[in-house]
C-alpha cells in the first residue's frame, strides 16, 4: 500500500466517527439546484459518495456536469440544496473555503500556465495553510505516482504532451490535499494507450484513502473501474446504481455505448 497523501489526523473537518455511529459521506448533495443567470442548469440533484468510492457522473454534452463540480467547488452559489462534505454543509462557503475542506477539482480543459514551470504549476495546488506546510513531501508523492513529472519539473507546462499535462491538472488537485477529488473529462482528447495509463493512476490514486467523483466520456471505461455511477440529463439524475448494474442498463447502453 502506498502511503496515504495526507494525514488525517490533520483534517480540520469534524470527526464523525465516534463508536456507535456510521460515518458519513464523504459527499452527500441533496435537493440541489444551481444555474447561470436566470436559467436553472442543476434541477434537485440527489448525489451520495462513500469514503473511498470511485463514482462516474455520466451524461451528454450540456447535461450540467461541469455545472455540478463548479457549483459544489462554490463557484457557482447554489440557488437550494445542501453539499455536505463529511456530514459538514458547506453549501455556500467561498471556493478556497471548500478546498480547504477538503473538495478539490481538476478542472475541465486542465488550466494550466503553459508557460510556467510543471513544478510551479503543481505548487499552485497547494495554496491553503494545510497544504502549503506539506508541499514538499506532497510534491514528492505526485512525483512517485507520474515519476515523468519529476524528471521534467523545470520545464514549462506548453512542453508537455496533453497527457503529461493532464497530469500536471491532477497533481495539482492533489497538491491541496483533497478527501474528495473531482477530475472533469481527464481523458478528453488523450490518445486511447494515454487514457488507459491515465486510468491506472486513478486507480492507484484511490489506494490513497481519497473518494474520487469522475466525469468521463468514455463511459464503458469509466463504469468498468467505478463502484458507483450517476447519468445526468438536462440537470436530473436519471439513472443511479454501481458500475456493473448501469452497464447491464437498456437505456445506458443504447444512450451512452451505442449497444
Ligand atoms: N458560464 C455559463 N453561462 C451560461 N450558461 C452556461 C455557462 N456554462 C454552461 N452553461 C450552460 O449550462 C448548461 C450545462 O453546461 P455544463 O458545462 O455544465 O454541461 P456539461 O454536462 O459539463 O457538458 P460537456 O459534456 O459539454 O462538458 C448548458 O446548457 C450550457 O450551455
Ligand atoms: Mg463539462
Amino acid at each position: 500500500m502506498p502511503k496515504p497523501i495526507h494525514d488525517a489526523a490533520v483534517r480540520e473537518a469534524p470527526a464523525h466517527d465516534a463508536p456507535g455511529h456510521a460515518a458519513p459521506p464523504a459527499l452527500e448533495i441533496t435537493d440541489l439546484w444551481a444555474g447561470y443567470g436566470e436559467q436553472d442548469v442543476l434541477r434537485g440533484i440527489d448525489l451520495k459518495l462513500a469514503p473511498r468510492s470511485i463514482v462516474a457522473l455520466i451524461g451528454a454534452n450540456g447535461a450540467g456536469k461541469s455545472t455540478l463540480l463548479r457549483t459544489i467547488s462554490g463557484l457557482i452559489r447554489p440557488r437550494r440544496g445542501a453539499v455536505r462534505l463529511y456530514g459538514e454543509d458547506v453549501a455556500g462557503l467561498p471556493p478556497h473555503r471548500i478546498v480547504a475542506r477538503g473538495f478539490v477539482q481538476s478542472p475541465e480543459g486542465k488550466q494550466l500556465f503553459l508557460d510556467m514551470s510543471i513544478r510551479e504549476n503543481l505548487l499552485v495546488g497547494a495554496q491553503n495553510r494545510r497544504a502549503r506546510e506539506r508541499r514538499e513531501e506532497t510534491l514528492d508523492e505526485v512525483f512517485d505516482l507520474f515519476p515523468i513529472l519529476r524528471e521534467r519539473q523545470a520545464l514549462n507546462a506548453c512542453t508537455l504532451s496533453g497527457g503529461q499535462q493532464q497530469m500536471v491538472a491532477v497533481g495539482r488537485a492533489l497538491m491541496a490535499l483533497p478527501r474528495v477529488l473531482a477530475l472533469d473529462e481527464p481523458s478528453l482528447g488523450l490518445a486511447p494507450i494515454m487514457v488507459d495509463r491515465l486510468f491506472e493512476s486513478i486507480a492507484r490514486i484511490r489506494e490513497r484513502d481519497l473518494t474520487i467523483l469522475i466525469i468521463e466520456q468514455n463511459v464503458f471505461q469509466v463504469l468498468e473501474m467505478a463502484d458507483h455511477g450517476y447519468v445526468l440529463e438536462n440537470g436530473v439524475v436519471t439513472l443511479s446504481g454501481t458500475g456493473q448494474e448501469l452497464l447491464a442498463d437498456d437505456h445506458l447502453r443504447a444512450s451512452y455505448l451505442g449497444l
